[in-house]
């Protein structure tokens, strides 16, 4: 017979694994086991509130399914995914951020200038600047996948307003590295609220709004890609992103110092002054 007390458990569960043959994966079982039987003995947790916690994880995947995962969500207001992402983040590359659910495969290429401005309403951006290694060379060959919302707040996804593929698009870079498009300024939005994830925040007494971003997706043969979102100075949520993801080095001055000479030879000629951003991606090579 084997007598599990509450001194012997955590140890009798952690053995369970002992079989396991890849290492990572037992490393990383035995300190999840371990966290969680602290964590139930540091609360003296009830059976009740176990409840609830499975309760609340039956409920996140009652809500789920091919466009909506509520366990990133969760994972995302807890500030995981954000952990993740800066553990992520090496010395001489741009931080990562989220990628967030609104990522969509197949967004049109455009070349290097191209606008995404067309019938949006909302006011003019241009963003332009170079994809550069870690050592400051510029990275031909880059492709930027880039997406966001718009100036209501709303993806293409949830906006029947707006065509499939509304402000996103991919880009190659040059020999000199060299990225540019116009598009809108986005607006700031929250994420979904109507799930468990809506209940946590509520109950912790949190609103569910994001800063105003950009997303990219940038990769290049031979360097590690990078997720990650640019957002703006002097949006009232980027103190309190709901996700955690706001980084110093992420942050743009939007100025409107933007003149005729920018746009020569762009797609889509901005009347000045416009928002004109700049900012150049680090990516670290792949050792
Ligand atoms: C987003 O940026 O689109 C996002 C990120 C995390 C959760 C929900 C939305
Ligand atoms: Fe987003």
């Amino acid at each position: 017979m084997r007598d599990i007390t509450r001194d012997n458990i955590t140890a009798a569960v952690i053995a369970s694994f002992g079989g396991a043959h890849d290492e990572r994966f037992r490393l990383i079982v035995s300190r999840l086991v371990h966290h969680l039987h602290e964590f139930s003995r540091e609360t003296a947790l009830t059976h009740e509130e176990w409840r609830a916690g499975i309760d609340f994880l039956y409920r996140a995947g009652k809500i789920s399914d091919d466009g909506r995962n509520e366990f990133v969500l969760i994972s995302d207001v807890l500030g995981l995914s954000s952990l993740v992402d800066l553990l992520q983040t090496s010395a001489g590359a741009t931080d990562h951020s989220a990628l967030g659910p609104f990522h969509a495969a197949g967004s049109p290429a455009l070349p290097v200038g191209g606008d995404l401005v067309r019938n949006n309403a909302g006011e003019p951006v241009l963003i332009r600047g170079r994809v550069l290694d870690d050592a400051g060379a510029p990275v031909s060959g880059a492709t930027l996948d880039f997406w966001h919302a718009a100036a209501n707040g709303l993806y293409w996804q949830q906006d029947p307003a707006q065509d499939k593929h509304n402000l996103r698009c991919t880009m190659t870079t040059g020999v000199d590295g060299r990225y540019a498009f116009t598009t809108v300024r986005p607006g700031p939005y929250t994420v979904p609220y109507d799930g468990p994830v809506g209940d946590l925040l509520r109950a912790g007494g949190r609103h569910a709004w994001r800063p105003a971003h950009f997303h990219f997706i940038v990769a290049a043969a031979g360097h590690l890609p990078l997720t990650t979102e640019l957002f703006c100075a002097g949006d009232e949520y980027l103190e309190q992103d709901a996700v955690f993801g706001v980084r110093a080095g992420l942050v743009l001055e939007l100025k409107k110092n933007g003149n005729a000479e920018d746009v020569r030879g762009l797609e889509r000629d901005l009347e000045p002054p416009f928002y004109r951003v700049e900012f150049d991606f680090r990516l670290k090579r792949d050792a």
